[in-house]
């Protein structure tokens, strides 16, 4: 099942299942459970729709208290979590998505994704293969990746015959993935980019900065405008009222031609994560 409506005042991105993801969201990484109530409700205070989580954040009780206390009706808010490490594999990764939602209090998801490759395991096509059934059951409308490789994205769209709507993958200034995206682009993957503003080492930049001033806002709306301007599905974090604000507000203004290229030639293929090639936190073996 698929929905056509757009969500909130965000501009939507049409994944290739149909279903719309609002562009700019907020994630929950790395925020601790006994803030992320207040955190999730100043978000949608300030006016998300959208909001990234993973059982791997330890987060997803708190999130969804948030969002359920809001009150918002279900189809006007969007919920993406994610399966973690230790649970890939067909029969576990049906437990973990019941787990989640179990936590989340919520009867579906709107996007699920398997947080990491791990090529050690060797276990992801299977994992897709139930997240496709957990599709078909109606516990999960949309469903993806995060972390994925080229070579992983065709060996599980060959293998599943179902092509990930979305990549959720390290993408800032710093590491633009530009073969990934053209990936993407070519196989109607929606790219999502986590710690979009480099876990703000890139706020300080001189050519960010510059350009900051240039246009009369703060360094993480340019970031952010940047990454809106490139297509990017983009999920900035904070802890802090005013910056989840601040980073709501990027659509009024536009960067030119040259200050997108500007803040693009940043890229040094620097990484703030781990590496999807050898990352296997969870795994038993
Ligand atoms: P904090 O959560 O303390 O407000 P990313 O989304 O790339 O992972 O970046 C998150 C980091 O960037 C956090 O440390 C967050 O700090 C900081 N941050 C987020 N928004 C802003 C902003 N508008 N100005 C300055 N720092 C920001």
């Amino acid at each position: 099942m698929t929905t056509k409506r757009e969500i909130g005042v965000v501009p939507p991105i049409v994944l290739n299942d149909g279903s719309l993801i609002p562009q700019l969201g907020f994630g929950v990484f790395q925020v601790p459970p006994d803030q992320v109530f207040d955190t999730v409700t100043a978000a949608l205070r300030a006016g998300y729709r959208s909001i990234d989580t993973a059982a791997a954040y330890q987060n997803e009780e708190g999130t969804g208290r948030a969002i359920r206390q809001f009150g918002l009706p279900r189809d006007e808010i969007f919920v993406t979590t994610k399966l973690w490490n230790s649970d890939q594999g067909y029969d576990s990764t049906l437990r973990a998505c019941t787990a989640s939602l179990d936590r989340l209090g919520l009867d579906y998801l709107d996007l699920y994704l398997i947080h990491w490759p791990v090529p050690a395991a060797d276990k992801f096509v299977d994992t897709f293969r139930a997240f496709q059934r957990l599709k078909a059951d109606g516990l999960v409308r949309s469903i993806g990746v995060s972390n994925f490789r080229i070579a992983d994205l065709e060996r599980v769209t060959a293998e599943t015959g179902e092509t990930p709507s979305v990549n959720q993958i390290e993408l800032h200034p710093r590491l633009v993935q530009r073969a990934l995206r053209e990936y993407h682009a070519e196989h109607a993957i929606a790219t999502e980019a986590w710690s979009p503003l480099g876990q703000g080492t890139l706020l300080d930049d001189p050519v960010v900065t510059r350009i900051a001033g240039e246009v009369g806002r703060t360094p993480a709306q340019v970031v952010i405008r940047w990454h809106l301007q490139l297509g990017n599905v983009v999920i900035p974090k904070s802890v802090t009222p005013a910056r989840i604000e601040q980073n709501f507000d990027v659509f009024g203004f536009e960067l030119t031609g040259d200050q997108m290229r500007a803040i693009t030639a940043l890229d040094d293929g620097t990484r703030t994560g781990p590496d999807p090639d050898t990352f296997a936190m969870g795994l038993d073996t």
